[in-house]
């Protein structure tokens, strides 16, 4: 479903030229929950960013459900995203002044859908999420492992093909980082929604189904796993 080929991207730092990722190839299928692994500054950023249609490709091909990205204009690429990705960023970037239900409901409502339907949806999945009771709380009252909870909601509320997390654990204690990817790995289960996520973290390399290491922006290994 995603089609990766000898993708690169590089960087320009002043007078120096980074090679964020030089050639990455790799074929993501329908459904699956892959962890992208690998040091600090070896491109899992950049390469989630890419797919997401956030950033533009230098070098070779990306194609999400058959839409190639390389050399669309930005307003294309957001039209993409829109429609068939999700987001999850480490530092959760929910609206401060809105609710957790409205921060979810907000999405819903830019693609002017009726009111009913997205007071519907909403609570519905806030309440899968684990947030029932919470709906009219801002973020600041909220603990991490909740904030973190109504980023996950916002990612999914539109139903999207695609869930892309970059460290999504990264700011929360290991028994709430636990319990996020719980929730993630049962609507992967339940919807068949397509995760992948970057990490550090070896506990959410476990629940990976497949796991790629990068290193200085190429690909060091690829595998399968059971869990
Ligand atoms: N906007 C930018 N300008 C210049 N260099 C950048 C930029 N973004 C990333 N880089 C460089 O590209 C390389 C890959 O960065 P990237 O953020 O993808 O790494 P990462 O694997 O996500 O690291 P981390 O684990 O620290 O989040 C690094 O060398 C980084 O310094
Ligand atoms: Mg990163």
């Amino acid at each position: 479903m995603i089609t990766i080929k000898d993708v690169k991207k590089d960087y320009i730092d002043g007078d120096i030229k980074v090679h964020a990722l030089r050639g990455v190839s790799m074929e993501i299928e329908r459904g699956e929950f892959l962890s992208i692994a690998g040091p600090s500054g070896s491109g899992k950023t950049t390469l989630l960013n890419l797919i997401g249609c956030i950033d533009s490709i230098d070098g070779g091909e990306i194609s999400i459900d058959g839409e190639e990205l390389a050399r669309r204009k930005a307003k294309e690429l957001v039209e993409i995203r829109r429609h068939k990705i999700g987001f999850v960023f480490q530092s959760f970037n929910l609206i401060p002044v809105l609710s957790a239900y409205e921060n979810v409901a907000i999405v819903l409502e830019m693609l002017e859908l009726p009111r009913g339907e997205i007071r519907e949806r909403t609570m519905t999945l806030l309440h899968e999420v684990g947030l029932e009771g919470m709906e009219n709380r801002r973020p600041s009252k909220l603990s991490g492992g909740q904030q973190q909870r109504v980023a996950v909601a916002r990612a999914l509320i539109k139903e999207p093909l695609i869930v892309l997390a970059d460290e999504p654990t990264a700011n929360l204690d290991s028994g709430t980082g636990e319990a996020l990817l719980k929730l993630m790995k049962r609507i992967n289960h339940d919807r068949g929604t397509t995760f992948v996520f970057s990490t550090h973290d070896p506990m959410v390399m476990d629940y990976a189904g497949r796991l790629c290491r990068l290193h200085d922006g190429e690909i060091e290994s690829d595998e399968k796993r059971s869990v």
